[in-house]
């Protein structure tokens, strides 16, 4: 416990993807589409994944043996982020695994991933479908100004086992991936300056995919004009409570959905392209994962300083969205 200190900095990340490319020219041999056809709708030209069409079984007794896929993927990228923080498992008090693709009914996919870290400290999964992330991290920061020291936010997925993969209406859009971030109490005021979350039960048919069912549906272009409604007046709210605004946002990092739905959103709130982190081209949507995934992209391109306002915003399957403004402070000193 961390006694008497509430604040809270992101003090280390990293990544993990499958090695599996498929690319847009893949998914035309698996239905009537074409590469630019993707690309101008969506910005996506590949993906990863760990599964589907394109992926032969790994041999049995493999080093990862009995480990289901969005767990391994989230082992990878939280054990780089706890070794480039110089720590170990051990020290975690927290782990929160967001992760909308499960690798079992029960338990939570977090079990496995504490196990393989050394975790003892505590591990849920969070399912916030594509908006998980932003959860995780509010949550964090809310535990630490509980008084836990360090709560590792690991957004992992493995959507290519519940796309289903001859839906030309969507199995175009989804990849795996998974993004880690530490987040440490440490001494001032929390990173965590504004946020916002919610939910519109209402809207469960616009995206979903059923236990046994043939995978992913989705009401494509009702959820790209509600996404996009949604997630400005949500990211809005939280640059209004961290009584900011968009010219004092150093980077916005959204759900990677879709370019089209990105560019439109950061345009409706008045923030530059050149301050928006994408990584969509090459990942495609990663749900959970592709927030850390971005974050993590535009932090080691040397795209943040400490001090500048990072503004998060996701919105998915619910619906459900959060967003928050976070003061970025740069990778612990180990
Ligand atoms: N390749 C080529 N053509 C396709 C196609 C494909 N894979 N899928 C559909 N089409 C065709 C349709 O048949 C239709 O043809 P028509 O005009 O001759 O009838 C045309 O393209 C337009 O179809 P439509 O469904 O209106 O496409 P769209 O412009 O809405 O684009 C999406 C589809 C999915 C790219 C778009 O709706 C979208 O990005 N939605 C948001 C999805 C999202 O981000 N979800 C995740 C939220 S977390």
């Amino acid at each position: 416990m961390a006694n008497g200190i509430t604040g809270c900095a992101i003090t280390s990340w990293a990544t993990a993807l499958p090695e599996q490319i498929v690319t847009n020219f893949d998914i035309m041999t698996l239905f009537d589409t074409s590469d630019q056809w993707i690309v101008e709708r969506t910005g996506i030209r590949q993906r990863r994944a760990a599964d589907g069409p394109f992926v032969h079984p790994a041999p049995s007794g493999s080093p990862e043996g009995g480990m289901g896929t969005t767990a391994k993927l989230a082992t990878r990228a939280a054990s780089s982020a706890l070794e480039k923080a110089g720590l170990t498992g051990r020290e975690v008090d927290l782990l929160l695994l967001c992760t909308t693709s499960s690798d079992q009914l029960v338990p939570a996919t977090s079990s496995p991933v504490a196990h393989a870290l050394s975790i003892r400290g505590g591990a849920m999964d969070i399912n916030a479908a594509c908006a998980g992330f932003t959860y995780g991290l509010i949550t964090a920061a809310s535990f630490i100004g509980a008084g836990a020291e360090r709560v590792l936010v690991v957004g992992a997925e493995t959507l290519s086992r519940i796309t289903n993969w001859h839906d030309r209406t969507n199995a175009f859009l989804f990849g795996d991936a998974a993004g880690a971030v530490l987040v440490e109490a440490v001494p001032g005021d929390t990173s965590l300056l504004g946020w916002d979350i919610g939910v519109d039960g209402s809207l469960v048919e616009l995206c979903y995919a059923d236990h046994g069912g043939t995978g992913m549906a989705m009401r494509g272009q009702e959820v790209f004009r509600r996404a996009v409604r949604i997630t400005v007046e949500s990211a809005s709210k939280s640059l209004e409570r961290a009584k900011v605004g968009p010219s004092d946002i150093a980077l916005f990092v959204p759900h990677q959905a879709n370019s089209r739905i990105m560019s439109a959103i950061a345009e409706r709130l008045g923030i530059p392209g050149e301050r928006t982190a994408s990584v969509i081209e090459e990942t495609g949507n990663t749900s959970s994962a592709s927030i850390p995934l971005a974050l993590a992209a535009a932090a080691d391109a040397g795209r943040l300083t400490p001090g500048d306002l990072v503004l998060f915003a996701g919105f998915g399957a619910g619906m459900t969205w959060g967003s928050a403004v976070w003061r970025w402070t740069g990778a612990r000193a180990s």
